[in-house]
């Protein structure tokens, strides 16, 4: 991705080079013949259209082509438009385009086959809802739901009918930039996430209007690069692999997921391209998927540059007959359309089967005729403005950053803060991210308003009305080394200050936090430090941020931290010495509204942490469910593993607080012991002990004691977020049976759900104390 769109750049002076994608001249020029009705079963229809194609135009169809409006212009692709070599496009966005493409498509081209247009609808298209990270970090799959069927009908009425989301990747290493994508490093939660978002994009009938098509990315172990570092190898032992990172992937599959993205990286030293074993043997023998497999951007031609196929026809082979249907590529790119260019002559050199091309065709046609794209091609421009600016879809992104929002901590009950408080007259908002609209909305953000994005200075300034004095100092500035492919992309490029400027405005903000009743820091990453091509060395504040926490801190005055970030940071000296600490990541275009509301109590904080939060870079990876050493658990603090720090992180995965308390009791199980395949319920009390409405979200993790293999200390297997008012208890019920005590045991290579004891543990985090146990018996065992 990044080299292509560096090529992007370049594209403007390359206009002839599209014309590499062309394999021949197209020979035929028949009149179309009336399409099929709608009624005919798309099987048939298929059949039908297969049976008039050419290899050209089949091979046309399996070719799927950026376009940026920034550096391309729409001629450059009409041609081959026109003449059926390509039948997807990514990245338009402008309905007028669309619909301009489209006509070619359908009234000018031979077959008159429509385009698909996918587009990367990660967390939001026109209202941006907080970054998946972040959605994750609501623990509310309804709320995810919602929240991608928004984003699916705000792309779709531009004309957008494809989603290169959900992202899936379980990512156990925060230097990972695109740790920001997914929902962290628990495969139970990822699989919710991804089930949630598939139901969200598609809804019951992608065709249906304001759905999408989604597509799951990417095809499998991405977030298990070596060192963090994007897009590089990944070694997963078949255990890991089958436990920890596939697990969300087919659970999108059971949702219905209608296409798949294979990644870019090895798999043990096998690239995700032209992986057989994933593609074929995995996603569709075992796991029966019935939906197209489109390749992440030049990744055929990049099975070459991985050194694994000999050039970029060899590429070509080897990603379709691992079960790569669709190739996606950047025109002008020197390793781009290896399908477009190789697949034609490989047919007829007996290399590539014609049955081989008419698999691939022939799902690439099934979405299409599936998506009604044969009936309705074109998009109502008309409609646009009306569906973007609906007021639910800007109420529904505030719900949802105050739902994501995680409390880290709040010493001495700072926060709330009381709105109309006498003794706070003056509020110091301060930070390079305080007052930054791009940054509150996240990465892979391209075609919203961001001038609608509210940031944190101003949703405190709304909230407090006039007669508190809110102002605002950036304090210091924030920069990559080096730019990111979307600073290139959306133009953007935060300039650097000089030497003076940056003395002039931390001394600045200092003063200003002193002649200030409270403070809030607005401190973590701006929107291009995270996401594609975004990993990090370290985890530290970027520049000279933690040197500003540390002048502001020891004013004496109350300082609040507020984080915008997209991966974990290290705050281990914020939190032993800032009282309170939010955790906001990107929350999108009603970020800012979202933190004030709880700030000052608006909204209570109910978020908990999707990842193990590490208190330096050096304990990365720090995950919850390791597996135990020699030595108990309970004695892993004082026979450390390190002897520098704790091994403990500095935030347990799930952790989470809330303005108001909670206490878990009385936890059962409906029997003490059950046979293998049967289930039993797990229940517990969860009461409010506070004084305030709040949400707490009870979780259940497992562990089996003994067996085939060595299993977790613990694994989420349920969770439930819950309202309580304040002296209210309810009962929180979770099912224990086959789906939730199976594994793949790296002893007998095989899934197995075997007789054991396993601890159960129900809580408000990864270390809830409260236990019981649960005897699982033989199948064929008497009980007593
Ligand atoms: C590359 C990224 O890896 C992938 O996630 C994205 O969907 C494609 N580019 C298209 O933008």
């Amino acid at each position: 991705m990044l080299l292509c769109l560096f090529v992007a750049k370049l594209a403007s002076m390359r206009l002839k080079v599209v014309a590499c994608f062309a394999i021949a001249v197209a020979l035929f020029v028949a009149p179309v013949t009336a399409q099929p009705r709608a009624s005919q079963s798309v099987d048939r229809r298929v059949d039908e259209l297969l049976s008039r194609m050419t290899i050209e135009e089949k091979v046309g169809q399996l070719n799927q082509l950026f376009f940026l409006k920034q550096f391309m212009k729409p001629e450059m692709l009409e041609p081959d438009i026109r003449s059926g070599k390509v039948g997807s496009l990514l990245f338009v966005t402008d309905p007028a385009i669309i619909n301009r493409f489209q006509k070619v498509a359908v009234e000018n081209s031979r077959l008159k086959i429509p385009l698909l247009f996918g587009f990367d609808v990660i967390h939001g298209f026109h209202t941006i809802f907080p970054v998946p990270l972040a959605m994750a970090s609501s623990w509310d799959p309804a709320l995810v739901e919602q929240a991608q069927s928004v984003a699916a009908s705000e792309a779709r009425a531009v004309g957008i009918r494809w989603t290169f989301a959900p992202m899936l990747d379980i990512a156990r290493d925060p230097r990972w930039g695109r740790i920001v994508e997914g929902a962290g490093e628990d495969p139970y939660l990822g699989s919710r996430m991804a089930a949630a978002q598939v139901r969200g994009f598609q809804g019951e009938d992608p065709s249906s209007p304001g759905r999408v098509l989604a597509c799951m990315k990417h095809f499998a172990g991405y977030g298990a690069g070596s060192g963090g570092r994007d897009y590089d190898s990944a070694f997963i032992a078949d255990a890991e692999l089958f436990n920890v990172y596939l697990p969300p992937f087919k659970a999108a599959v059971d949702a219905g997921v209608g296409s798949a993205m294979s990644s870019y990286m090895d798999l043990n030293d096998v690239p995700g391209t032209g992986n057989a074993f994933l593609l074929r043997d995995v996603l569709r023998k075992t796991w029966g998927f019935k939906g197209f497999v489109v390749s992440d951007a030049n990744a055929v031609g990049n099975l070459v540059t991985h050194g694994f196929a000999e050039d970029k026809s060899d590429a070509a082979y080897r990603a379709l007959t691992a079960g790569v249907d669709l190739e996606m590529s950047f025109p002008g790119d020197p390793i781009a359309g290896a399908y477009a260019s190789s697949l034609t002559k490989l047919v007829q050199e007996g290399r590539v089967t014609k049955n081989q091309i008419d698999e691939a065709v022939r799902r690439i046609l099934e979405a299409k005729f599936r998506l009604g794209l044969f009936e309705n091609p074109y998009v109502d421009e008309s409609r646009v403005a009306t569906i973007h600016n609906d007021p639910e879809h800007r109420r529904l992104a505030r719900v949802a950053a105050q739902r994501s929002t995680v409390l880290l901590r709040n010493e001495g009950s700072l926060l709330p803060l009381v709105k109309g408080d006498p003794k706070i007259s003056s509020v110091a908002v301060i930070g390079p991210l305080a007052d930054s609209k791009r940054d509150i909305r996240g990465s892979w953000v391209f075609v919203d308003d961001v001038n609608r994005a509210v940031t944190v200075f101003e949703g405190v300034r709304a909230k407090v009305g006039s007669s508190v004095k809110v102002e605002y100092a950036p304090g210091v500035d924030l920069a990559r080394a080096y730019p990111s492919i979307f600073e290139i992309i959306n133009g953007r490029r935060p300039a650097a200050w000089s030497e003076a400027q940056k003395r002039a405005e931390f001394e600045k903000a200092v003063s200003l936090a002193r002649s200030s009743d409270v403070i809030i820091l607005v401190l973590g990453e701006h929107e291009e430090m995270s996401g594609e091509a975004a990993s990090q060395s370290t985890i530290d504040l970027p520049g000279q941020q933690l040197e500003l926490l540390k002048a502001v801190s020891t004013l004496g005055k109350p300082v609040v931290l507020v984080l915008i970030n997209g991966r974990p940071l290290e705050i281990s000296w914020a939190a032993a010495n800032v009282p309170a600490i939010l955790e906001a990541w990107h929350p999108g275009s009603e970020g800012g509204n979202a933190v004030a509301d709880i700030l000052y109590g608006d909204a209570t904080p109910g978020g908990k942490l999707p990842v193990t939060w590490p208190r330096s870079t050096g304990q990365i990876p720090i995950f919850y469910a390791h597996n135990t050493t020699q030595e108990p658990e309970t004695k892993k603090n004082f026979t450390s593993r390190y002897w520098d720090i704790p091994t403990s992180p500095l935030y347990p995965f799930g952790h989470g607080l809330s303005y108001t308390t909670f206490s878990f009791s009385n936890l059962r199980v409906s029997k003490p012991e059950m046979k293998v395949g049967e289930s039993a319920e797990v229940l517990v009390d969860v009461e409010n002990t506070g004084r305030r409405a709040g949400d707490e979200v009870a979780q259940l993790y497992i562990h089996q004691r003994y067996g085939s293999a060595s299993r977790p200390v613990r694994e989420l297997k349920g969770f439930e977020r819950i309202t309580l008012a304040p002296g209210q208890k309810k009962t929180v019920r979770f099912t224990v049976g086959k789906a939730e005590l199976t594994y793949w045991s790296g002893a007998l290579r095989d899934w197995v759900q075997e007789p054991a004891v396993f601890d159960l543990w129900v809580g408000a985090d990864a270390t809830a104390p409260l236990t019981t146990t649960l005897r699982v018996v033989p199948a064929s065992s008497v009980l007593p």
